[in-house]
């Protein structure tokens, strides 16, 4: 467990963590679910407990921002803040540990895709991510290295 700010807490997140974390998923402006994105509480379980690990930052004990990152191939799974709570350095502060855990995985390089155009794009250039291009679905990629 990481302790930030006054009333911050960045910590492992667990299942039971995964209804608080879906309702931030779903709480945001870009990058959101599309009707046909199959994405269920249940589809978290592997990503948080065997092909990856994910992060929450609780505010006041309230959930509202997560990460999660994937350890057998670099992908970031999802990093995602309410829309309520944006631009207040809470997607960096969540972002860094997974980064440094998937690194300390021996991960030399670690990868995204992200909605091209969106805001997003503005915080990975400023967060250290390196764009890479466009992708085959039009999303923009980025990557970062150890
Ligand atoms: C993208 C997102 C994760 C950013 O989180 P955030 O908490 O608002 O970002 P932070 O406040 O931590 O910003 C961190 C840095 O990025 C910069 N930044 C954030 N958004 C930016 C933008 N649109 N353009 C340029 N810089 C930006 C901030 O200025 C800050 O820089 P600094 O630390 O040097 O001052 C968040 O807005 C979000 O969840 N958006 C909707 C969902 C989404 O698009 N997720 C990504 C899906 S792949």
């Amino acid at each position: 467990m990481t302790s930030a700010p006054d009333g911050i807490v960045v910590r492992h997140a667990s299942r039971e963590d995964i209804p608080a974390m879906h309702r931030v998923r779903k709480a945001v402006r870009e990058n959101r679910l599309s009707a046909n994105t199959k994405i269920t509480e249940e589809t978290y379980i592997p990503y948080l407990e065997t092909i990856g690990r994910g992060w929450v930052l609780e505010e006041e004990g309230v959930i509202v921002a997560f990460a999660v990152g994937e350890h057998e191939t670099g992908n970031i799974w999802a990093l995602f803040v309410h829309e309520d709570h944006e631009g207040k350095g809470y997607g960096r502060m969540v972002q860094e540990p997974m980064v440094r855990w998937l690194f300390d995985q021996g991960l030399a390089r670690i990868h995204l895709t992200t909605g091209a155009g969106t805001r997003a794009e503005g915080f990975y250039q400023a967060t250290g991510w390196t764009y890479i291009g466009i992708d085959a679905h039009g999303d923009a990629a980025y990557e970062r290295y150890q």
